[in-house]
């Protein structure tokens, strides 16, 4: 239960709960945009047999921290584990040669099974990540695909001929695609004497999924899943699917750092057969009522996002990533957002991920502690969209430097010769749960250096602490399952006076929400907007303490951000 040491906020967040916390809606895919999703990265989560590297079992044991029903838990609806196959580790998991099994690292399918069990036992649902636009190059289906041109699984990867030989009887690339990771998109396979396509490292082939019996082959791993029970998956790169039937070479566009970022995007990832596909596995997806699916858009526009959203199924984009610290240029992302997806369509919120920086250290402003870690943590959680928050994100957790002896981010070791990289392992620390060796990660030396502030900034410590991070973001969370208006309701940019807040209302049928973010130093005096049902504005949540008094005028603090309700 709430602590006593919980001042006039707490109680007034209290008030607002309902006696019981609120199930996910009736309609089972409307849970799905009420609800926010966690992104657990295993090897950084917990790791219970002590080898440095996280586990199921790991996250099991953190399942009450998760959502135990009451509000001194974060209160997640759902968790998105990311791959937890065998995986032959060239890109942590993201390189999978088996799709059917547990990577013994992570435990066992009966391990996998208890953790379905019991997060289904708290009401949370369990989201697979399945990456599905390539293989491990030591894939059964890749060993067989590259041993000749003729077997059976010849055509299930993108096997080109070379476009002719240099004088120096060096094989040509088929077209002047490069890999996402740097380097071309093409590697010669001298058995085959033919090249074959992959997005990402050589080490991850692309599939051909023009290939019917490829399609039904993973349609099959879909259904596998479904059957173990879970609620939902994470299509990685999933717009890349397909490539144009006959692999014409993209045009090049000045500009760009990396190799990649120097081509338009016509011919190797967004063709309209996706649409198709997307259909046909909803239909499977949807032979189990409530399951969700959302596929993470590989470098594409808010447009694109909205366009392949559809019922039950989300679309990552990563418009809001690239936001710098500035009301204004949220305010215009969120418009365009808004445009894109209009008020029937619904987007998704992601600050942070395994391949990105953590928010908390973009918009790290050192003198300011967390301050901007908690007003990020409100637009997160009462944006219109369903929140994807990543492990850590709720306790600031900010990147580790990681030193070049230590990387083990692939494209990071590569990108000394072939592209400049950011390294993902900076945001991809253990995670820091408290006393003892590893802050509690694990007993053994972790897979990956610690946070230096794991010490201090760690789940216990900001449990006891009710000005935390966490404490604010458990309050937060809790909030919103409680207020439909700031989960599913609608969104309605706010005209405040001021450059530096940007303020929205939320509207349910029977209640409305205001929130109003400070992104500036300085306190300023805004004009609150006339509530819908007349009556005065009332905070509920501030980062700050006491909360602002009801009226119609508000003196925001420096990085404040209030929720107000008019009931
Ligand atoms: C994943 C990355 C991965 C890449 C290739 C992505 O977008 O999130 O972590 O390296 O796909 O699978």
């Amino acid at each position: 239960m709430i602590s006593s040491q919980m001042g006039d906020r707490d109680q007034a967040i209290m008030d607002a709960l309902p006696e019981a916390p609120v199930t996910p809606a009736a309609d089972a895919l409307e849970g799905w945009r009420s609800g926010v999703v966690y992104q657990v990265y295993p090897r950084s989560f917990s790791d219970t047999d002590g080898d440095g590297v996280g586990d199921l079992a790991g996250i099991l044991d953190h399942l009450d921290y998760l959502n135990d029903g009451s509000p001194d838990s974060l209160g997640i609806d759902a968790i998105w584990l990311s791959p937890i196959y065998p995986s032959a580790g060239f890109d942590s998991g993201y390189d999978v040669s088996d799709y059917s099994a547990i990577d013994r690292i992570f435990g066992t399918l009966s391990d996998f099974e208890r953790l379905v069990a019991e997060a289904h036992r708290r009401g949370i649902r369990v989201i697979l990540d399945l990456v599905l636009n390539h293989t491990s190059h030591l894939h059964p289906w890749f060993v067989e695909s590259r041993a000749s041109r003729t077997g059976l699984r010849s055509d299930w990867y993108i096997w080109r001929d070379p476009a002719g030989y240099s004088p120096a009887g060096r094989p040509r690339r088929p077209n002047n695609w490069v890999s996402f990771f740097g380097g071309p998109a093409w590697t010669w396979d001298a058995t085959r004497e033919q090249f074959y396509l992959h997005t990402f490292l050589p080490q991850q082939p692309d599939l051909n999924w023009r290939n019917p019996a490829v399609r039904a082959a993973v349609l099959e791993i879909i259904r596998t899943w479904l059957d173990r029970g879970v609620d939902g998956f994470r299509f990685d790169v999933f717009n890349a699917f397909f490539k144009h039937a006959d692999l014409p070479s993209n045009p090049y566009r000045l500009g760009g750092r990396r190799a990649y970022s120097r081509q338009v995007h016509l011919y190797d990832k967004n063709q309209p057969e996706l649409v198709e596909l997307l259909a046909e596995i909803r239909q499977i997806v949807d032979e189990l009522p409530g399951r969700m699916t959302v596929g993470e858009l590989f470098e594409g526009s808010v447009r694109q996002a909205a366009a392949y959203t559809a019922p039950g199924h989300l679309i990552f984009d990563f418009s809001l990533i690239r936001q710098p610290w500035s009301a204004r240029a949220f305010a215009r992302a969120i418009a365009e957002r808004e445009a894109a997806f209009g008020p029937g369509g619904w987007p998704t919120i992601v600050l942070s991920n395994h391949d990105q920086s953590r928010s908390a250290s973009r918009y790290d402003d050192g003198p300011h502690g967390d301050a901007r870690v908690k007003v990020a943590a409100t637009l997160l959680l009462t944006l219109r969209g369903t929140p994807f928050l990543y492990y850590g994100e709720e306790i600031g957790l900010r990147d580790v430097a990681v030193p070049w002896a230590e990387i083990q981010d692939p494209a990071a070791r590569r990108s000394r010769f072939l592209s400049s990289w950011w390294n993902r392992d900076q945001a991809r620390a253990p995670m820091p749960w408290g006393l003892g060796p590893n802050a509690g990660f694990s007993t053994a030396r972790p897979w990956l250096r610690m946070s230096p502030e794991s010490a201090t900034r760690n789940v216990a410590s900001q449990t006891a602490d009710p000005r935390s991070v966490l404490s604010y973001y458990r309050r937060l969370i809790w909030l919103r399952r409680s207020r439909s208006a700031l989960s599913v309701g609608s969104y309605e940019a706010v005209g405040i006076g001021d450059a530096s807040v940007f303020a929205y209302l939320r509207r349910a049928a029977d209640q409305a929400a205001l929130v109003v973010l400070g992104f500036g130093r300085r306190a300023v005096t805004v004009a609150l907007p006339e509530s819908p049902s007349g009556r005065p504005w009332r905070a509920i949540l501030s980062t700050h303490d006491p909360l602002p008094p009801a009226g119609d005028r508000l003196e925001l603090r420096p990085l404040e951000a209030v929720i107000f309700v008019d009931d």
